[in-house]
């Protein structure tokens, strides 16, 4: 998602600035918009995994990487994602630890925590 969406409650002023948001009215997060600014993220377009060690994460503001949004309404889906990155990794792992196993493979059900499939060779 390029934005998230928000309607004003109620009227509220940003500190530090002359701007005013009114009840009832439409704000527009750019989140893609940030998470592309070379300010919080140099190279923007590079895959840089270490944009996300605890060190770097901890020289930005929080806010400016919302992927699964933020607040009451954020993602109800946000940890799952992390679940099956993870899960997918293990498999990874296991393929290319056990020489024994020559295919592999994850299968999700509604009730899965982790099952492989081994096609013995
Ligand atoms: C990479 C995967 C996903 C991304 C990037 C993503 C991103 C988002 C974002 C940006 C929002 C808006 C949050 C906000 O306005 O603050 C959202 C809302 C939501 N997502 Fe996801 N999502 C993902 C996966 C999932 C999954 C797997 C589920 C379900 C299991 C899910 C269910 C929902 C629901 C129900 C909402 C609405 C929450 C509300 O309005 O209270 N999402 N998601």
């Amino acid at each position: 998602m390029p934005v998230l969406n928000r309607e004003c409650t109620k009227r509220y002023e940003i500190p530090g600035t002359n701007v005013i948001l009114e009840k009832g009215m439409q704000v527009v997060i750019p989140m893609m918009g940030m998470h592309y600014d070379p300010q919080y993220f140099p190279e923007p377009e590079k895959f840089d995994p270490e944009r996300f060690s605890e060190e770097a994460k901890s020289k930005r503001h929080h806010y400016v990487y919302l992927p699964f949004g933020e607040g009451p309404r954020i993602c109800i889906g946000n940890k799952t994602p992390n679940y099956y990155t993870n899960n997918c990794a293990y498999i990874q792992f296991i393929k290319f630890t056990h020489q024994n196993i020559k295919n592999a493979t994850t299968c999700f059900g509604p009730k899965t925590i982790i099952s492989e499939l081994y096609i013995p060779c």
